[in-house]
């Protein structure tokens, strides 16, 4: 699961407050297929519990606070994002979801893909399966 991580954005602080980017195949390793988030997330809910066979996903917390549980069928990792300037790189093939949002929060996420339902695992006994576990 080392492929899983954290990528830290550049962040430029002055007295009108902060700035941070992100440039495709630069900060984050894949093409910028589309962009999506996730907010209102009513306390307690869990979001995102499946696999992708071929999406790369960049997770941030633009506001507010969220765990992204990842897993690859027999271990599992936790990171918490609560910072807007860095984010969470998930390779496609892994077990994601997300949970513990706070008041507010807001998740953005980058995907190397456009939409489609067919490059979802949204069962968990398949994506076991397609492990070969
Ligand atoms: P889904 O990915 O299942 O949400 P989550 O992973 O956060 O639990 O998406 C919820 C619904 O939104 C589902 O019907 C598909 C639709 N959807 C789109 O049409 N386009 C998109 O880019 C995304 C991410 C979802």
């Amino acid at each position: 699961m080392d492929d899983i991580k954290i990528i830290h954005l550049p962040k430029y602080e002055d007295l009108r407050g902060n700035l941070s980017f992100i440039e495709e195949e630069d900060h984050i390793p894949f093409k910028i297929k589309r962009v999506y988030w996730i907010y209102d997330v009513p306390g307690g809910m869990r979001r995102g519990g499946h696999s992708f066979k071929i999406q790369q996903e960049f997770i941030v917390a633009l506001s507010g606070s969220f765990d992204v549980e990842v897993s690859d069928g027999i271990n599992n990792k936790t990171f918490q994002l609560n910072r807007s300037y860095y984010g969470l790189y998930v390779p496609a093939g892994y077990w994601r979801e997300m949970n513990s949002f706070s008041t507010n929060s807001l998740a953005l996420v980058i995907s190397s893909t456009e939409f489609s339902e067919n490059d979802y695992i949204r069962e968990h006994s398949d994506f076991l399966k397609l492990r070969s576990l």
